[in-house]
């Protein structure tokens, strides 16, 4: 949906901190529900280096910003430039909604909610059962304290940086927790009890070859869950092809999205509007 208002001297700026941004969907899916509520707002993508991180926060503050959301590879690394963390943030490790008022830039994490919508949307009951996070990194991290609330009963964390997966597990209350190296997914005895699989890594952004993963040994009615969105990932296609249910990250983006929207503008998310963006960029 085309932005209705001209841009004008009271504008408020949001976007998109990350590297790389240039597939996102939140700027279509946030400038659509701000014009659809009339409000003289825009979103943006702005490409940002791990090495220009500090200055970009401090961009954010200098220019103004009413926001930014954080993605890959920044969720973890942009906390000690903030002013204060919400509770959430704080005990999930990760921020990936920096909301600024007064000068003071605030970090929240809305992937904890968009994630317990996907759980919620696969019908997924997970007290008690075993699952899968491949990857370690700040979404891992939102994906874990989604499963911790869900009351899962054991969490299995692969990631290709051991030191990364071990740090995540210490951080988890609950669970029995065990840490693999990617090398282990080929591994059938790994994957014989699991409810659900997550992918958290960036490599279907890239739709790099994406590790042996050995799908048939799951049990039929795992579900895989790819937390990129929009096409059919490396990951996604091994499910497919074993037969076993599977979704992208598409409800994840909609529902931290729209916390995230109604964080920074006080209103309440246009989420039909909002999912309909998503679903009609699907094929690009
Ligand atoms: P995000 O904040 O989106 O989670 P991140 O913190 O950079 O981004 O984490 C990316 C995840 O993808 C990590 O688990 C990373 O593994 P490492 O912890 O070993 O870096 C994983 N990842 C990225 N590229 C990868 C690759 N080529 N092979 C395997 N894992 C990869």
């Amino acid at each position: 949906m085309a932005r209705h208002l001209p841009i004008s001297g009271r504008t408020r700026v949001v976007g998109i901190i990350g590297d790389p941004v240039t597939h996102s969907r939140s700027p279509a899916m946030h400038n659509a529900a701000f014009a659809a509520l009339g409000l003289d707002w825009v979103y943006v993508p702005l490409p940002v280096r791990s090495a220009d991180l500090a200055a970009a926060v401090a961009a954010v503050r200098a220019l103004g910003l009413a926001g930014v959301n954080v993605t890959v590879p920044h969720k973890e690394a942009v906390l000690p430039h903030l002013d204060a963390l919400t509770p959430l943030a704080r005990r999930v490790g990760a921020v990936n909604t920096i909301v600024a008022r007064d000068g003071r830039l605030l970090g929240d994490n809305t992937d904890v909610h968009g994630f317990a919508a996907t759980l919620r949307q696969q019908r997924l009951r997970l007290r008690g059962r075993r699952v899968l996070v491949i990857g370690a990194g700040g979404a891992a991290r939102a994906v874990v304290a989604a499963l911790a609330d869900a009351e899962v009963g054991a969490l299995t964390i692969a990631n290709r940086t051991a030191a990364r997966a071990a740090a995540l597990a210490r951080r988890l209350r609950g669970p029995r927790r065990q840490v693999l190296p990617l090398s282990a997914l080929a591994d059938p005895a790994q994957l014989a009890d699991l409810a659900l699989v997550v992918n958290t890594t960036s490599l279907g952004l890239h739709d790099t070859a994406f590790p042996p993963l050995t799908a048939t040994a799951t049990p039929s009615r795992c579900v895989f869950v790819d937390l990129v969105y929009g096409h059919e990932t490396p990951f996604l296609r091994l499910a497919r092809r074993a037969g076993r249910p599977a979704c992208d990250g598409a409800e994840m983006l909609l529902h931290q999205g729209a916390r995230a929207f109604t964080l920074w503008t006080g209103r309440r998310a246009p989420l039909t509007i909002m999912r309909e963006v998503l679903s009609s960029q699907n094929s690009d």
